[in-house]
């Protein structure tokens, strides 16, 4: 049986939710784990890497433990945006996670948005390179929502079928 670990870095508990979504949708042999928490990916036959857009980009500690999977693995990848779904801003940094795991054999991605405080987005929507997310990201307010979490566990569904079959 396949040895799955779900490791997430959020900061406001949006990005941890998904993942508890992404968690829930396996069987099996799983650990749910912060990145924190999570010193070597060696013993995990599939890696599911979920982290929050933040400043058009990967989080830096995100950035550390994709860079760190051993090449050939098996992983997946899942993110939470304030920016809206299918937009550039959305994609970005999951493109950049792309690029960076390229060694590693990718086999699939997921995103929702993700709420961000009024206050928060009026501190950072002054900085200009901000004020296109903030703004988009008003309407993130109830997100994630419970769809978002049944995606997600569609998405972990999916994923193990891929990795069956492969
Ligand atoms: C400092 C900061 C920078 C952010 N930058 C972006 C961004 O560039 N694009 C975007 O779509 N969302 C951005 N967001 C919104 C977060 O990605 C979103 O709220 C996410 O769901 C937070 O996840 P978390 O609760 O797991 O930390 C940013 C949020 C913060 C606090």
């Amino acid at each position: 049986m396949a040895k799955i670990l779900v490791a997430y870095y959020s900061r406001t508990g949006n990005t941890k939710n998904i993942a508890e979504a992404v968690f829930a949708g396996l069987d099996g042999d799983k650990t749910l784990q912060n990145i924190k928490d999570t010193e070597d990916v060696s013993p995990y036959d599939l890696v599911f890497v979920g982290f929050p857009v933040q400043s058009h980009s990967v989080p830096l500690p995100v950035e550390d433990f994709l860079k760190a999977i051993p090449p050939g693995k098996k992983i997946a990848l899942f993110s939470t945006h304030g920016s809206l779904t299918g937009s550039r801003l959305s994609r970005e940094a999951m493109e950049y996670a792309m690029v960076i795991t390229s060694q590693t054999k990718v086999l699939g991605s997921f995103s929702c948005r993700g709420k961000i405080s009024l206050q928060a987005l009026e501190t950072l929507g002054r900085s200009p390179e901000h004020q296109a997310w903030t703004e988009m990201a008003v309407s993130a307010a109830s997100h994630p929502d419970e769809r978002d979490r049944e995606e997600a566990k569609a998405f972990s569904r999916w994923i193990i079928s891929l990795y069956a079959q492969d």
